[in-house]
């Protein structure tokens, strides 16, 4: 293939609590993350300013627009929305209601993730993921945002990374609520899954614009040692799914939610086929792919780090192959066309004497994991676009903002925006539908 199909996505993402800021203006009220106390977060720090996107919105589909993006992806703040039980914020679906017109108005395709971590507190305070009652919640907020917005959306996310909000958040106790309830797992397992098909159905049933639903996962795959051995490639599938490490990022999720079945070791966990009654089909599936699980420091099963092994400030592995085998791997598991909703380089950029942010090793990153796409697409898994994490630089979570990933270089201290170099090259990139790639 000398480019990508003429239809590709070409994207670039963000999250609400990430990028927004105003996070007590207009009628919002707060979310598990506004309140995060500054000893969980890197120096302090909190995700009040982001990138102060609410009040750059016009400015940033602006430079979208200039880089030749064809679509956005970003995340309704809930708390924004439905800031109490009952009640809905008509300045909170306004903001969203104009940022999707502008990107509209720029011929950008809007990609709407419904749950990017932001849990209201009136929602934590009744028990939060722990609580049956977060089903009805979020299939409230969830229909008057499809009500809001249907008429010009046609993508929709139910859910962002449920091994984080839920694994990372009350297992590892390194996000938001940030507990250790190992016990609780069954529940939340239980209560996320039918949360996301309550999702599902109402905006199957409710979307005035024909609707693609997806889910976005955090999604690792092992890689075999050598590309063209088929017994090493039967291994990598295997450990992608059935180790620890890959069992938990993948089928724990991808089983129920795109499948509709139980993993075995439910039964263990006491979830029954019963509590996967309202599985309703998806229409995609987004991954988010950063590095592979045999590089992954957090994985007891993979590998030693070589001294010295090339990786991001976050201490990530760069392992482009990832890009290649995920894809194909997720695709003949679960059969569903493929978008990959993040991917993305983190370092610590910062303006040269020119004025400029000369980050090569963006480029450079981008262009590898780029090309084991196109390998991917060339044998035949469909995957109809890429979503670059992160349009511009932001909070990133616990690690607070000192990891940018961003094709958009954030002034913290007075909010400026300059378009790094790899910006200005992935821009070329999506000119060229990929033909250099
Ligand atoms: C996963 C998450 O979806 C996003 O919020 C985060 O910033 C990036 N990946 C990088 O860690």
């Amino acid at each position: 293939m000398e480019q990508f199909p003429a239809s590709f996505l070409w994207g670039a993402a963000t999250a609400a609590v990430q990028v927004e800021g105003a996070y007590k203006e207009n009628g919002k009220s707060l979310s598990i993350w506004d309140v995060a106390k500054p000893k969980r977060i890197k120096n302090g720090e909190d995700c009040h300013f982001g990138a102060d996107h609410y009040h750059h919105m016009k400015e940033d589909v602006a430079l979208m627009k200039k880089l030749g993006l064809k679509s956005y992806r970003f995340s309704l703040s809930w708390p924004r929305i439905m800031p109490k039980e009952g009640e809905i914020n008509p300045l909170g679906l306004k903001f969203y209601s104009d940022l999707i017109d502008e990107l509209l108005k720029n011929g950008i395709e809007p990609m709407v993730t419904l749950y990017h971590w932001d849990l209201p507190i009136w929602v934590e305070k009744k028990g939060g993921w722990l609580s049956k009652k977060v089903v009805k919640y979020f299939a409230a907020y969830v229909l008057a945002a499809v009500e809001a917005f249907s008429d010009r959306v046609s993508y929709w996310i139910t859910l962002n990374e449920p091994q984080c909000f839920i694994m990372n958040a009350y297992l590892v106790g390194a996000h938001a609520p940030f507990k250790h309830n190992f016990l609780a797992l069954a529940k939340l397992t239980r209560n996320t899954i039918q949360a996301h098909f309550a999702a599902v159905k109402i905006i199957r049933e409710k979307a005035k614009k024909a609707p693609k639903i997806g889910l976005a996962m955090a999604c690792g795959a092992f890689t075999p040692e050598k590309r063209n051995d088929p017994a090493e490639i039967e291994k990598a599938r295997q450990e992608t799914f059935d180790s620890l490490s890959g069992a938990l990022a993948n089928k724990w999720w991808g089983d129920p939610l795109i499948l509709g079945k139980p993993v075995t070791v439910f039964k263990v966990f006491k979830i029954q086929v019963k509590d996967l009654k309202d599985f309703l089909p998806l229409d995609f599936i987004g991954l988010n792919i950063y590095q592979s699980l045999n590089s992954a420091s957090w994985d007891s099963t993979g590998e030693k780090k070589k001294i010295g092994a090339a990786e991001t400030y976050l201490h990530w592995g760069l392992t482009p192959e990832v890009m290649y085998y995920a894809p194909k791997f997720m695709y003949e598991r679960y059969h569903l066309p493929v978008l990959i909703t993040e991917n993305g380089y983190a370092d610590n950029d910062f303006p040269c004497r020119d004025g400029k942010i000369h980050d090569p090793q963006r480029s450079d990153f981008i262009t590898c994991y780029l090309s084991e796409l196109k390998k991917a697409i060339d044998d035949k898994i469909p995957v109809f676009g890429y979503t670059y994490w992160s349009l511009m630089d932001n909070f990133e979570w616990a690690e607070g903002y000192s990891p940018r990933f961003g094709l958009i270089y954030i002034d913290y201290q007075t909010g400026e925006r300059t378009l790094k170099d790899s910006a200005l090259f992935y821009s070329s990139i999506i000119a060229s539908n990929g033909k250099d790639i």
